[in-house]
């Protein structure tokens, strides 16, 4: 395990460290002294404190240090500009940004590109000229889309990655533990923090018996999410195993990992084998299915690991599956499908049939998709509904070009997209219906929520395999099942459409079609980022200011939140998307959901100084200008929803000091901490029915003490102050956030020492 294999052919000098895995691994056997899952194996053997890290599933938190990171475009803006804050030379751990997000799909694969380059110019300038300043190798825009770039050049078997984007555990179909983050989490990797995640616990998914016909990887997780629906892999790594794992294509089983997304699974993972192998050969990295291999025994679970729950499915049995509409766990298998449309009243004239995405655009996929078009055509018919086509990546648009699948779809009917996310994430200019007319769509993507794909609530959209959108789009007809129903050719004769055939991995290997990799320059002091002063959508960020090692005393409430407050309430996402780079811009949308207590209403409070009652956000600057701090008041599970970093970032942007709530959701809390506001409790929940809106507070920082909590006085409008306990989660290096001003100003500080 000494050897010197690089992670990928990308970069130099990064290399797979078997050796320290398995060093690390050793010691956490000896302390547990059981049988691991492969999950477990792959998470210990990246512990930060392999001697001292409490490990306990589904309770302590696991201390980590990732091998890679991966950012699409749209949340790599914040991550980077707050990276940069912490002016650091160059991101401590091998790191990647993929252009995908932000191209709209109109008519068709290069001009749509071409659009997106100018609608999205100081973006991408910015990205690109980022990314070559601070050594992250940059994706272009038509390079493909992120998960696929990442299967394609940089997930090995062990690995662990995160990326900023929900669909990162595509990777997992190489044996890599990756997993969706936010932002803020990217941004402490990068900067050589370590990276916290709860320790999971384990579903065990039993594979047996082989796939034939119709059936196809697709249709494990179609039937996985209807066995555990949208919330049952919550908190879990979802781990497949068995005899079955052997006869699935590893690009099978990235689509498989790709949709465990979608039953909330911390991530999912399939055992190191043959076929990961062959993917490995193909995709140019031999040397490293070689060195897996000498690894191979702790690439897979040891023998009588102990999974929390354990499903067992028989691939042999398998009927291909629908899932939908409006939810990707409302699994249909396709016998029950028609009488499904019927009894549901599904709209049954299927409009579109979209394949590819992210989820399920291997060359496999398209050659399978592509043999059924072929038959179709032998009869003399095409594709009765709109048909799409979106390559994961440049590399397999060229594959298909080259091998003449783009050809067939071409005459078949079919629109070729851009390489990138485009309907699947909404970008989609659909002009076939209008908003609110209600129709059906069939994708082979694996998000279906109302108005994902077109913005009209009324779409009925479905997932499943690339095999039944072609075979249905050919029908037209929701109801139509290509293992039992004929279809008629041109001279009206009956037919029934041959079961899909293709390869797995091309004969004449890989084309890599259009260099569209931009690597970051030897020497790059002098590269300059490129932001306009002038931008609305990117701004650079200040590092904020140290703590003045003060109390602070007669501090206002700008507001008491009542009720739920989530990030959605504290930091807003739709049309706010755009400002995600711009942070004084988007400030503007800061708790602008949250109830005030004083008054039952969103988004209008009272300056304590004029008495005038104006937004949130104007507020806080008001009080910003005039140099006085402000805290938040709030209830229960404070921050609950996303990972948003935006929602830690706008208050302390708009010059709050604290958060003080009955309780925290437990990532905004470290959110908060990173960004070096103080996120207090308090110790007796009634407390928070006691203050009044209109009260001032002293926050008695100088107490901060690991394990202690610190006083509050309150002083109320008319009568007399009094005091309050309040509690923080704060350990020793976290109080260096507060004190430094942020988690970012301590790694920079302590760069520089
Ligand atoms: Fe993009 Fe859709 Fe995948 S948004 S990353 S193609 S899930």
């Amino acid at each position: 395990l000494d050897q010197k294999v690089e992670m990928t052919n990308w970069e130099k000098g990064h290399y797979i460290n078997y050796k320290k895995m398995s060093e690390n691994l050793a010691i956490v056997r000896k302390r547990l002294n059981r049988p691991l899952t492969f999950g477990e194996k792959i998470l210990y053997s990246h512990l930060d404190d392999p001697e001292g890290q409490d490990i306990q599933r589904g309770a302590s938190y696991l201390r980590l240090r990732p091998d890679r990171v991966a950012c699409q475009d749209a949340t790599a803006q914040m991550a980077i500009l707050q990276f940069m804050s912490a002016g650091m030379p160059s991101v401590a751990t091998p790191t990647t940004v993929h252009c995908d997000h932000l191209i709209e799909a109109q008519i068709g694969g290069d001009k749509d590109l071409d659009r997106a380059k100018s609608i999205n110019q100081e973006v991408y300038d910015f990205l690109s000229s980022a990314c070559a300043k601070y050594n992250i190798g940059f994706w272009r825009p038509g390079s493909g889309i992120i998960h696929q770039i990442v299967l394609e050049n940089y997930a090995f078997p062990g690995g662990l990655m995160i990326g900023t984007d929900s669909h990162t555990p595509n990777a997992g179909g190489l044996g890599m533990v990756a997993i969706g983050v936010g932002g803020a989490d990217a941004v402490d990797v990068m900067a050589n923090l370590p990276w916290e995640l709860k320790a999971p616990k384990y579903i065990g998914v039993k594979l047996t018996g082989e796939m034939s016909g119709w059936t196809a990887p697709k249709d494990i997780i179609l039937k996985v999410a209807g066995i555990l629906t949208v919330k049952g892999g919550t908190g879990a790594i979802v781990e497949y195993h068995g005899p079955g794992t052997n006869t699935l294509s590893c690009t099978g089983m990235g689509t498989i990992c790709n949709m465990g997304a979608e039953i909330g699974a911390t991530t999912s993972l399939f055992p190191f084998n043959d076929r990961m192998y062959d993917y490995l050969a193909a995709t140019k990295r031999g040397p490293i299915g070689d060195f897996a291999r000498k690894y191979a025994h702790e690439l897979h679970e040891d023998e009588g690991a102990e999974y929390d729950q354990l499903i067992e499915i028989n691939l042999s049995e398998l009927e291909p599956h629908i899932n939908g509409p409006f939810t990707p766990d409302l699994a249909t298998p396709i016998s029950k499908f028609k009488q499904a449309v019927i009894d549901n009243k599904w709209p049954d004239d299927l409009k579109v049939g979209l394949i590819g995405s992210c989820t399920n655009s291997s060359y496999e996929d398209m050659s399978r998709a592509a043999s059924i078009a072929e038959d179709a055509m032998d009869h003399g018919i095409k594709a009765k509904a709109l048909f799409t086509v979106t390559p994961g990546s440049e590399q397999i648009r060229a594959t298909i070009e080259r091998d003449g699948q783009l050809k067939t779809f071409e005459e078949f009917g079919g629109i070729v997209l851009a390489n990138a996310c485009g309907p699947c994430i909404g970008q989609w200019d659909r002009k076939d219906v209008k908003k609110g007319e209600p129709n059906s769509i069939l994708s082979s993507y694996n998000r279906n929520f109302t108005g994902r794909n077109d913005a009209n609530p009324a779409t009925h959209s479905f997932v499943t395999s690339p095999d039944l959108v072609v075979a249905l789009t050919i029908a037209g007809d929701l109801k139509f099942n290509p293992l039992t129903d004929k279809l008629k050719d041109k001279d009206g004769n009956e037919f029934m459409l041959k079961a899909p055939t293709g390869e797995g991995l091309p004969k004449n290997g890989y084309d890599p079609g259009r260099d569209t990799y931009q690597a970051p320059p030897e020497e790059r002091s002098a590269v300059e980022v490129k932001v306009s002063p002038t931008s609305d959508r990117l701004q650079i960020l200040e590092p904020f200011e140290a703590w003045d090692g003060k109390d602070a005393t007669d501090v206002p409430i700008l507001i008491k939140a009542q009720g739920k407050t989530t990030t959605d309430h504290i930091s807003m996402a739709g049309p706010w998307l755009k400002y995600r780079g711009h942070l004084d811009n988007i400030s503007n949308n800061m708790l602008i959901g949250a109830i005030n207590a004083a008054n039952g209403e969103a988004n209008k409070v009272k300056n304590f100084k004029t008495g005038e009652v104006d937004a949130v956000p104007a507020t806080a600057r008001t009080y910003k200008k005039e140099g006085i701090k402000w805290v938040v008041i709030g209830d229960w599970n404070y921050g609950e929803g996303s990972s948003r970093e935006h929602a830690a970032l706008e208050p302390r942007h708009l010059g709050g000091l604290a958060i003080i709530t009955r309780s925290f959701a437990r990532i905004h809390e470290t959110n908060l901490k990173k960004q070096g506001m103080l996120p207090l409790t308090f110790s007796n929940p009634e407390d928070y029915d006691k203050i009044n809106p209109d009260d001032k507070v002293d926050i008695m920082c100088t107490q901060l003490e690991v394990g202690k909590p610190i006083t509050m006085v309150v002083h109320p409008k008319d009568g007399e102050s009094w005091e309050c306990e309040l509690s923080h989660t704060y350990n020793a290096p976290q109080i260096e956030w507060f004190k430094n001003g942020s988690a970012l100003n301590t790694m920079a500080k302590n760069a520089g020492k």
